[in-house]
């Protein structure tokens, strides 16, 4: 059931476990997050980025329409997150697609531009009855707040809570986007201190390339948004390649999708079973 993500992050985080969040790219992403968390019997977060939409060819109506059915459908919480947006207008966009939150981004930028456009956005998004999460980090290298030894500071982290009204905060803690291995390290230390400067739910970016052990860490210390990318690309990936591999007779997507959905699905109630307070333990 399509569930407001407030709602499911305060429940998941009165449990004390984390909400995953995984992002949609095409909507067997979608079908796929919903049967894992089906499986593992927990609520999820279906998230669709700035960057999806620009695959879709800039249009978020069709893909958010396509998740949005699949959240009704599903047979636990879920809900609808719009990642990493920079665009104002794809904000506005985000209330009447039925999303029950949004990640600003604006983290590349200056802490006091920052702190202004986040404030500016979050009013609005409030407004419009939605969630806000915002980031972070300390500035610098061509990778922003998620390049590996950028780290947020926490006394700073609280002023900017403060100054934003932003009800989550994405934190830069030794996690990088888009890896491929689960080599990264996390500043546990760091997550603990961060979650006792910070009230608001902290939000772990990059954890596909976090190992298990980190990320139960990171959920015990504070983390309480845990956001899932690139892993279900490679679960996804890896299964079309052995299907094809050896089948140049093979050209119904039927045939290779089923298996790469299957895939991604497993990997996300391994995910879920982690780190996630089942529905009913
Ligand atoms: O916002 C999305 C996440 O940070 C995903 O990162 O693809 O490295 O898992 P990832
Ligand atoms: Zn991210």
């Amino acid at each position: 059931m399509l569930t407001p993500t407030g709602e499911l992050v305060a429940d998941v985080r009165a449990r004390g476990g984390a909400a995953c969040a995984f992002n949609v790219i095409t909507v067997e992403h979608a079908e796929a997050i919903v049967t894992g968390a089906e499986a593992a019997g927990c609520p999820v977060i279906l998230q669709i980025s700035e960057n999806a939409v620009r695959f879709h060819h800039g249009r978020l109506a069709p893909i958010a329409a396509a998740a949005r059915a699949v959240a009704m459908a599903a047979g636990v919480p879920v809900a609808l997150h719009l990642d990493h947006v920079e665009s104002r207008e794809l904000l506005d966009e985000a209330a009447p697609n039925g999303f029950g939150s949004v990640m600003f981004d604006a983290s590349k930028r200056p802490y006091g531009e920052n702190v202004a456009l986040t404030a500016s956005v979050a009013a609005a998004c409030h407004a419009a009855g939605l969630w806000v999460e915002s980031e972070l980090g300390e500035v610098g290298g061509k990778d922003g707040a998620h390049a590996p030894g950028v780290r947020t500071d926490p006394a700073e982290a609280a002023a900017y809570v403060a100054a934003t009204g932003v009800d989550a905060l994405a934190v830069a803690v030794g996690s990088s986007h888009a890896m491929i291995d689960r080599t990264a390290r996390l500043d546990q230390g760091l997550i603990v201190r961060l979650r006792d400067a910070v009230g608001v739910p902290l939000v772990l970016h990059g954890s596909s390339g976090v190992p298990d052990d980190e990320l139960s860490a990171a959920v015990r210390g504070g983390m309480v948004k845990i956001n899932i990318g690139t892993a279900l690309n490679t679960a996804f990936t890896g299964a079309v390649r052995a299907t094809l591999g050896d089948r140049p007779d093979l050209v119904d997507p039927r045939r290779y999708l089923t298996p790469a959905r299957s895939a991604m699905a497993e990997t996300v109630a391994a995910a879920l079973r982690l780190l996630s307070p089942a529905l009913h333990p």
